[in-house]
């Protein structure tokens, strides 16, 4: 097979942003070829390119996918994902998140992969004492899967200096939402995240909602949390590509709508779209969580031309109710 600047490996593209991904860059033109492991990823969530099952650390058949498909850009977005666990296990964060990565970078050094956007997060700034959090926030992350994103960032910026593979990261905020076309969704297990979680907790099939914290120095005493549309997300990694492919990408990107929503904001959203009763109740904080945490995303705005437009809170729960009514059928 010729090298194709159509082709795009997606690591990850089974998995909850890079399914949503793989969808957005079949409608631009791309051909999206997945690379996942299938642990968190999902099959049926790959339905616009080939699924090459495969692990982010193993250079071997990276290097079989990487000849086979000549792809000269990256998407990548396999990696562990949950903060908590990270603590208890960091070693595995790092051995996935840092060494899968440096394996990607190595075999994309070798076959002359030339661009890669990266999922990085928030968590890399951690607890910033200025907010809305620009991207020349200290970048000084609280938790290992937040060090394990920055370790990532460091590598790949190296390899721009050294080897000339252009890279930009994308620090999300709170991704959430479904697929407006209800092709795709959210299916984590387990499922941490607070949408999906108040939508269970709506419709009883998970229990009442645990708030976690109702002390924190906000308006209403729970944490405060920027939250983007998983479509929007998807839309700005079509842009970061095409910033790479005309040299003009920055190396990093704060994803995020500036617009913050409490727990409880939520919460209350969340029943005015459902017409449901939200049963919860108030809790201890949890470890290693921020109170505000807002981004400003001007800089994609102006250099990207990224808008979000379909991360008005409302519109995240409706699209997230929509999926979350499917059930898990025909999903599994
Ligand atoms: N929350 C609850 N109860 C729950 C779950 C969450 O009160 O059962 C609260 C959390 O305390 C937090 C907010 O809801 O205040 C959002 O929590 P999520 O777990 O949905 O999201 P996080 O903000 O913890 O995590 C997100 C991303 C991470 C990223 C992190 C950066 O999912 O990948 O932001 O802080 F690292």
């Amino acid at each position: 097979m010729e090298t194709s600047q159509r082709t795009v490996l997606v690591t990850g593209g089974a998995g909850y942003i890079g399914s949503h991904t793989c969808k957005a860059l079949a409608s631009a033109g791309y051909l999206p070829v997945v690379y996942d492991n299938l642990l968190h990823g999902h099959e049926w969530a790959v339905k616009w390119g080939p699924l090459e099952r495969g692990d982010i650390r193993d250079g071997s058949r990276l290097a079989e996918v990487f000849t086979t498909y000549k792809p000269v850009s990256v998407l990548h977005f396999a990696g562990l994902a949950y903060v908590g666990q990270s603590v208890l296990d960091p070693g595995r964060y790092y051995e996935f998140n840092v060494a899968g990565s440096l394996a990607l970078a190595q075999a994309m050094r070798e076959h002359g992969a030339k661009r890669i956007v990266f999922s990085s997060t928030c968590a890399t700034y951690g607890s910033p004492e200025k907010l809305p959090i620009g991207e020349e926030t200290p970048q000084r992350p609280i938790n290992p899967y937040g060090a394990s994103k920055l370790m990532v960032e460091r590598i790949l910026a190296d390899f721009r200096r050294a080897h000339g593979i252009c890279s930009t990261a994308l620090r999300y905020f709170n991704a959430a939402g479904a697929d407006i076309g209800g092709e795709l969704g959210e299916d984590h297990d387990p499922e941490t995240h607070l949408i999906p979680l108040v939508l269970g907790a709506a419709s009883g099939r998970r229990p009442p909602l645990a708030v976690f914290g109702t002390d924190y120095d906000t308006p209403d005493g729970t944490c405060i949390r920027d939250y983007i549309h998983v479509s929007d997300l998807a839309a700005a990694h079509v842009l970061a590509l095409r910033a790479l492919e005309h040299g003009t990408a920055l190396d990093a990107y704060n994803l995020g709508t500036g617009q913050g929503y409490s727990v409880r904001e939520v919460i209350d959203a969340t029943a005015r779209v459902t017409g449901l009763d939200i049963p919860f109740s108030a809790c201890p904080r949890r470890p290693g969580d921020p109170a505000v945490l807002v981004s400003d995303a001007t800089r994609a705005h102006q250099e990207l031309g990224w808008w979000p437009s379909l991360s008005e809170l409302d519109t995240i729960i409706r699209s997230a109710w929509a999926w979350h009514q499917r059930g898990s059928s025909p999903r599994g």
